[in-house]
């Protein structure tokens, strides 16, 4: 019995095998679909549901619970791993209405086709009694798409997040036990659903601090039965300066481009900064989105295939520039064969991005002494522009 608070469990289930979400983002720690039975003396609530492949775990949860009935259920977001099981579940609860907020109805008729009559449209700060339990709504847009809302259950405390201070983290233990290990895992959902929203998630942190919550339980990974781990932690992801840190990405073909790398890493850690690298043939994008949430600087090393960058490196910029890093400083170096114009179409690809451009770095062939000036240089710049950072 996985239980949080008096008649509140978790009911969701785990997917200790999955090991990518959207197509894109390596899961090495598998994921969990949390979703939550909340028993009141007088109604029954569902807070978010399961990925559609688990529909049967979440069904065999609510039924060992002896649920023959609910009231609600909740959707706090609209995306297919917390949504996808509702249409089962207005079949097999007939006198349920889902609670939600008007944009996310909205994408919910858009993408699953419920019966519009089945709603019950919540604005945000609304209320809703379960009897001697009460819901309050707290839209918290863009904790990963436009219509999220969180929902507090007042007496308890416990704040239902979905995806915001979630962690892709299979495991048995519905609390948080290992700190180090989930914080790895949040920072690594942060980087790679949370930080494009950097702006809108500062708002959201403030709305829900001002909360008595005792508890967070997103809809993935651990509950947070000692809430300020995690708030601390995005906290800081969000508003902090960044870091004396140099993230590389790299390919190489023929090593010309590797060799550079290696000069400048070297370069750099003589001028105290922090390298993080990242060779973009055996990588996990996950780890280089991490490396990405405090890095001051980010450079992108690329030979040149026809004229423009390896594909590789186009994908790893196109990935830079949707996460929207705080970093500061971009950078790209590479090499080339006869001609090409690899640095131009990086940079075009970094082209949303708030970061100064450093100038670049590109030899023909192998390296000459000349280029290695030229990456000392780069080096140089790199510490120097750190330096202001300590002076913020
Ligand atoms: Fe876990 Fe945005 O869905």
């Amino acid at each position: 019995m996985r239980q949080l608070k008096p008649n509140v469990f978790e009911v969701g289930a785990i997917d200790w095998d999955r090991r990518l979400f959207d197509e894109l983002i390596p899961l090495p720690d598998g994921t969990t679909y949390n979703a939550y039975l909340i028993r009141g003396s007088e109604k029954t609530a569902l807070i978010d549901t399961v990925d559609p492949s688990k529909t049967e775990t979440l069904l065999g949860h609510l039924a060992a619970h002896g649920v023959d009935h609910l009231d609600y259920i909740i959707s706090n977001h609209a995306e297919q791993d917390h949504s996808g099981s509702i249409p089962v579940m207005l079949e097999s609860y007939p006198d349920a209405r889902v609670v939600t907020n008007a944009k996310c109805k909205a994408m919910l008729l858009d993408h699953l086709h419920l019966d519009e009559d089945r709603f019950l449209v919540i604005e945000d700060g609304q209320t809703l009694s379960l009897g001697d339990k009460t819901l309050r709504f707290l839209i918290t847009p863009w904790v990963h798409w436009p219509e999220t809302m969180c929902t507090f259950l007042e007496e308890d405390g416990v704040l239902f997040s979905c995806d915001f201070f979630g962690s892709h983290l299979a495991g048995s233990e519905l609390f948080v036990s290992d700190e180090g290990r989930v914080i790895k895992d949040a920072k690594r959902y942060y980087a790679e659903i949370m930080m494009p929203f950097r702006t809108a998630i500062v708002g959201n942190l403030k709305k829900v601090d001002g909360l008595e919550i005792s508890m967070i339980a997103p809809s993935h990974g651990p509950v947070y039965d000692r809430p300020r781990l995690i708030l601390d932690a995005y906290q800081s992801w969000v508003s902090a300066p960044p870091v004396n840190k140099a993230v590389l990405a790299y390919v190489s073909m023929h090593d010309s481009t590797r060799a550079m790398v290696e000069y400048l890493t070297e370069a750099l850690i003589e001028r105290d900064v922090v390298v993080e690298r990242f060779d973009l043939t055996h990588g996990d994008i996950g780890e280089l989105a991490m490396s990405l949430v405090d890095a001051a600087t980010v450079i992108l090393a690329s030979p040149t295939v026809l004229v423009g960058p390896h594909p590789l490196a186009a994908y790893a910029a196109t990935l830079v520039n949707v996460l929207r890093p705080k970093a500061r400083w971009i950078g790209v170096v590479g090499s080339y064969g006869w001609a090409g114009k690899m640095v131009e179409q990086l940079q075009q690809i970094l082209s949303g991005l708030k970061a100064e451009v450093l100038d670049p770095v590109v030899v023909k062939g192998l390296l000459r002494e000349d280029d290695y000036q030229a990456l000392d240089a780069m080096a140089d710049t790199i510490a120097q522009k750190h330096k202001e950072l300590k002076a913020d």
